[in-house]
């Protein structure tokens, strides 16, 4: 026997095992948007396309180690720990349980988007109590740790210093401390906040901590926020089991650096593939509706680890310079290289994806020829499978296939026919290798250079 909770009187419905649940019963299907590469593959344009018809758009794990660029009518915003939809005055933002909040920098995003014009977002804004808190000190903590691996094995992870390892280790070590401590008895929290520093500078006596402010402008944080905060569990189950709603989650970060499946250790702290809406919101899997992969038309990651496509070279320089990639989080180079098939293929393994957006198409317009990495190889011999080691990674030689340039401006493209027969080529030769449909197809940063296919 099973219960699920009626939306309208929150009563128990109990169903007997073996008993066929109507889709009604099920709830609603929320759509799942994730990086399928190393990260910046255009999510929060994806997210921002998407969350015009949204009533909820949700972040499920990372913090402000995430950068996600939206351009709507010439304004660019960039969101770090605001989930993209927050733009979208109609529709409700959530940041769930999984997600690790660090106030300071949430306050700061908040009011720099509204000098640029985004009115009311704390009203819109609803962040789950069980979300973990990322204090300044943890972003220290990264910083040190940097430091630590660069002097003990000569290489750093090149992380975002954002605190977000440091956050997700106090987390699992069960010293973290959540939104709902912190906006509960504030003596409590005071004792646990210092206990957490003091196991920190038992770590690295190099850290210094004045706890007393830090609790203070805590606590001025902590009544800032409170209007905000809801038991993140009930109010997403309210939301799947009430009237017909449209619920959009934000994946932050990507596939390959997922803590799990990533190119770890040269990964981030959370599960940033489909399992982590689950447990970044509390909803059942029964509830995954779409998921969307999105991946550029080439290949660039931020910061250390293996990268088998990367083109340092004339090509890796124009893709980094008209792709103008550079971090929005750190502002730092991003590396570039060609489209890699066997890392949206592996990504797709895991997620299950149910369409494709493929973005930053316009990019690769003056090209001569253009390759698309397809197998992998160890010693002269395909291998079936994305390597877990990193060592064996970095070995790997690629087998591409090679296209011919379309050098034509796709930029004003607004529909299939409008995009050359070449490009039309590459995207299809894309699609039948991974498996699954592209639905878009991105041709420059605003909102209407996305040509839907479907
Ligand atoms: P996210 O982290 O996945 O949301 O992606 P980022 O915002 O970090 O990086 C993607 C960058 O590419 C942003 O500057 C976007 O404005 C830009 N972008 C997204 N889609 C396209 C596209 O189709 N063409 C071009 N030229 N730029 C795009
Ligand atoms: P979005 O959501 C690109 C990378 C960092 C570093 C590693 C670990 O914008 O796609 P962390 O600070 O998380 O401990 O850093 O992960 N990284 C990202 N790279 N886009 C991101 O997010 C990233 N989030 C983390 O550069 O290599
Ligand atoms: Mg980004």
């Amino acid at each position: 026997m099973s219960f699920t909770w009626s939306s309208d009187d929150h009563k128990a419905v109990v169903s007997q095992p073996g008993q066929k649940r109507s889709r009604g019963d099920a709830g609603n299907k929320v759509t799942v948007v994730l990086g399928a590469q190393w990260g910046d593959e255009g999510k929060g344009k994806v997210v921002d396309l998407l969350a015009t018809e949204a009533d909820v758009v949700c972040r499920c794990q990372g913090g402000n180690n995430a950068g996600h660029t939206v351009v709507v009518d010439g304004k660019e915003y960039d969101f770090h720990l605001l989930p993209s939809g927050i733009i979208n005055t109609k529709s409700t933002s959530l940041i769930g349980n999984g997600v690790v909040i660090h106030l300071p920098g949430l306050f700061e995003e908040g009011d720099k988007n509204e000098k640029k014009g985004l009115k009311g977002w704390e009203k819109r804004l609803i962040v789950s109590d069980r979300a973990h808190l990322v204090f300044d000190f943890h972003q220290v903590v990264d910083g040190l740790q940097e430091t630590e691996r660069q002097a003990q094995e000569g290489k750093t992870i090149g992380t975002t210093k954002k605190g977000i390892g440091p956050a997700y280790s106090s987390k699992a070590s069960r010293t973290g401390l959540r939104v709902c401590d912190l906006l509960g008895d504030f003596k409590d929290f005071s004792t646990r906040f210092k206990n957490l520093v003091r196991q920190y500078q038992s770590m690295y006596p190099a850290l210094k901590v004045d706890a007393e402010d830090q609790l203070k402008k805590l606590k001025e944080y902590a009544e800032r926020l409170r209007p905000m905060v809801r038991d993140g569990v009930y109010y997403m189950h309210e939301a799947l089991h009430g009237s017909p709603k449209n619920i959009l989650v934000e994946g932050a970060n990507a596939a390959l650096l997922d803590i799990d499946f990533g190119t770890y250790p040269f990964v981030t702290s959370s599960n940033c593939t489909v399992g982590g809406a689950c447990t970044g919101l509390g909803i059942p899997p029964a509830n995954i509706g779409d998921v969307f992969g999105v991946s550029k038309a080439y290949t660039t990651r931020v910061g250390i680890g293996a990268f088998p496509t990367e083109q340092l070279n004339a090509v890796g320089e124009l893709l980094q310079t008209r792709g103008h990639e550079v971090g929005v989080t750190t502002g730092r180079k991003r590396r570039c290289g060609w489209l890699d098939l066997v890392i949206v293929r592996y990504a797709h393994m895991i997620n299950g994806f149910t369409a494709i957006a493929l973005t930053k198409l316009d990019i690769l317009d003056v090209l001569d020829e253009i390759k698309v990495g397809v197998a992998y190889k160890l010693n002269g011999k395909r291998i079936p499978h994305f390597p877990a080691n990193m060592d064996v990674l970095q070995k790997v030689e690629v087998e591409y296939e090679t296209f011919p340039g379309w050098k034509t401006d796709t930029s004003a493209a607004r529909k299939w026919n409008d995009l050359p027969v070449k490009a039309q080529n590459y995207i299809r030769f894309v699609e039948n290798h991974i498996g699954v449909p592209i639905k878009w197809v991105g041709v420059g940063k605003s909102r209407e250079c996305m040509i839907q296919m479907f």
